[in-house]
């Protein structure tokens, strides 16, 4: 397969660490963007670097919690200064919460998933935002990872699902207001990849079965396909592309 051509620009992706993340990091570094991988987690977004640089690409990692808006702000002035500027940001970074009926869901965890999962993704798109339109560049690309969950739910997952539908709202939004500054901002919609947070959650290899019999191509998502899809819509061939959500889902949400 064609390997998307990002040389000269700046990828700058949240939640690098994680499973997504590393997958997204890589595939924009081998279509040629420098990349600058973000996350709480210091170890596992070091290594995501460390990866990257290995197989002959340029990468930073930057150390912050996203539900800091300060810290959001100051971070991607950082890597702006430290790569002259920013072309693709991708908002990956999230949590999963509780599985809990509604009327028992834990306040905390509610605030907590709506915090990481929604406002966080506010705080990067704002400063992103500003940094790409600073710029007197070609305009910018952003993609939020969404989920199937911004379409459709499941039960007990209620904080999450509504994170994820806000998600989408935001990318519209923010597709409508600076689509005429030349910006684009599109969404993914990942159906379940057993990594990260629903890897630790859902352990049991004959539920993993049946979850993948669940979807017409009768398997679950790999770190991949949400890769491939992260990169055909930042890069230029996208460039008619806004304020859409790409379900890469395996036909689940078809059904
Ligand atoms: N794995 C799935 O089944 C699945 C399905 C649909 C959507 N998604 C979405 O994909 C994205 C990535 O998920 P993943 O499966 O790779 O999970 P993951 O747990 O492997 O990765 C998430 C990363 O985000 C980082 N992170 C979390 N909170 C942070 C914060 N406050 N500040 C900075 N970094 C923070 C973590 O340290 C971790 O590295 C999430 O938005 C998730 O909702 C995942």
């Amino acid at each position: 397969m064609n390997i998307t051509h990002l040389e000269g620009k700046t990828a700058l992706v949240t939640g690098g660490g994680g499973g997504f993340g590393r997958a997204i990091s890589r595939r924009l570094a081998a279509g040629g963007a420098r990349i600058a991988v973000v996350d709480r987690d210091p170890a596992s977004g070091e290594a995501t670097a460390a990866e990257v640089r290995e197989a002959g690409g340029v990468a930073s990692f930057h150390h912050v919690d996203l539900t800091d808006a300060g810290a959001v702000r100051d971070m991607v002035d950082a890597v702006v200064s430290e790569h002259n500027g920013l072309d693709i940001a991708v908002n990956n970074a999230g949590i999963g919460g509780d599985m809990v009926p509604l009327g028992q869901y834990p306040l905390d965890t509610w605030q907590q998933v709506l915090d990481v999962n929604l406002s966080s993704v506010f705080y990067c798109m704002q400063a992103e935002l500003n940094a790409m339109t600073a710029e007197s560049g070609d305009g910018g690309s952003i993609v939020n990872i969404a989920s199937i969950m911004s379409t459709v739910a499941m039960p007990n997952i209620s904080a999450y699902v509504a994170s994820k539908h806000a998600v989408l709202g935001l990318t519209k939004a923010a597709a409508v207001e600076y689509g005429p500054q030349g910006m684009r901002i599109n969404a993914v919609g990942p159906s379940f990849a057993r990594v990260g947070f629903t890897a630790d959650k859902i352990s049991d290899d004959a539920q993993w079965a049946s979850m993948a019999a669940q979807h017409p191509l009768g398997r679950t998502a790999t770190p991949d396909d949400i890769a491939t899809a992260v990169a055909h819509l930042a890069c230029d061939s996208s460039s008619y592309v806004t304020g859409q959500l790409l379900l890469v889902d395996g036909g689940y949400t078809a059904q």
